[in-house]
């Protein structure tokens, strides 16, 4: 049989209320509890059980890693909202402005390694495979993220840089889910490695679109403030277009928002937002999105496992495409 997202997000939610942050000192723990209590999509947990899923009716030994993986995202955020900035996650506050930076860093440490305390779990003959994938990845979402920062202070930001930046920050963690869902599953490599591309492709196309929900998102629904990422500079999709398709005025009014030091927010975002829509950027995006979403399609199409084993993953990637949360 293969499980729908729904169960599967059940199955999560119930794994994650088993764990045990009641724990002293409560200042490091609470936050924990609290950011992962806020649910989320569990992209990363979902996509690591449908890969088992393609494979084997028994997903159990996945519950460990693909729990892990979700801590480490949300480890991440903890950090990414403290480098962005950012006031608001799902909705709700985030733990640096609930509680402090400082909290938002050291309850991300113990968070980084209770995902290492999951991944440990994993039968010992597959262990090294796993911590082989899970170390590399997150050694590059690292990276991805040190780009990110970098290119705030650059105007010079090019596609291929940002498609770059994107693939380690956000694409590779995706993948990994999946590679590491085959592996539980018994897949063999080259099935895994398939699964990876499609999750590499997979998780551009989310990151574009993130992109995307930051500018023209409903706050309500997507559970952030939007246009964090015009006021901080961040090279977006939707950024180094309008830098590259501007003409003469627009380009100028851009870099003046860009450059200013003193700005009123709303302002700011409306300026640039109002320069995106001349362009069109939105439908632009789209059609990267869509690129990269066929791409996904191809590399899912070279998994040899039978077709009807695919119909859930394929239905949750098309639903992914198309989110507004
Ligand atoms: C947010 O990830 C960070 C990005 C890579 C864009 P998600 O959009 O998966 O966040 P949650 O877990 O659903 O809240
Ligand atoms: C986040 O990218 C990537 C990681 C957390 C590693 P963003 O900074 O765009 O994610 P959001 O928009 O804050 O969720
Ligand atoms: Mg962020
Ligand atoms: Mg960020
Ligand atoms: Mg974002």
């Amino acid at each position: 049989m293969t499980y729908t997202p729904a169960d599967l997000e059940k199955k999560i939610n119930k794994a994650i209320e088993q764990l045990d942050f009641d724990r002293s000192p409560k200042s490091l723990f609470e936050p924990i509890e609290y950011i992962l209590s806020l649910g989320g999509k569990r992209l990363r947990p979902i996509l690591a059980y449908m890969a088992t899923n393609l494979f084997t009716d028994n997903l159990e030994k996945t519950t460990d890693p693909a729990i892990g993986l979700e801590i480490f995202h949300n480890f991440s955020l903890l950090h990414d909202d403290l480098m962005d900035n950012a006031s608001v996650r799902r909705g709700a506050e985030t733990v640096h402005t609930k509680w402090d930076a400082n909290t938002a860093i050291l309850s991300g440490d113990a968070m980084l390694i209770d995902a290492y305390n999951c991944m440990m779990k994993v039968d010992t003959e597959l262990l090294p495979r796993i911590l082989n994938v899970f170390n590399r990845t997150a050694m590059q979402v690292c990276e991805g993220q040190q780009y990110d920062m970098d290119f705030e202070t650059r105007l010079d930001v090019n596609e291929s840089e940002y498609l770059e930046m994107i693939r380690l920050k956000t694409g590779v963690l995706v993948a990994a889910s999946l590679k590491i869902g085959a592996i539980m599953g018994n897949a063999s490599e080259e099935n895994a490695d398939r699964l990876y591309d499609f999750g590499i492709n997979i998780g551009l196309a989310f990151q574009l679109k993130d992109d995307l929900l930051d500018v023209y998102g409903d706050p309500k629904e997507f559970g952030k403030n939007i246009g964090g990422d015009i006021l901080s500079n961040k090279k977006t999709f939707l950024l180094i277009k309008a830098l590259e398709n501007s003409n003469k005025e627009q380009n100028a009014t851009l870099k003046e928002w860009i450059l200013a030091e003193t700005f009123d927010a709303e302002a700011k975002i409306n300026a640039v937002k109002e320069i995106y829509d001349d362009l069109n950027l939105s439908r632009l995006t789209n059609k990267l999105i869509q690129k990269y979403y066929l791409a996904a399609l191809d590399s899912l199409s070279e998994v040899d496992v039978l077709d009807e084993r695919k119909h859930q993953l394929l239905n949750y990637t098309k639903k992914l495409m198309n989110r507004e949360r």
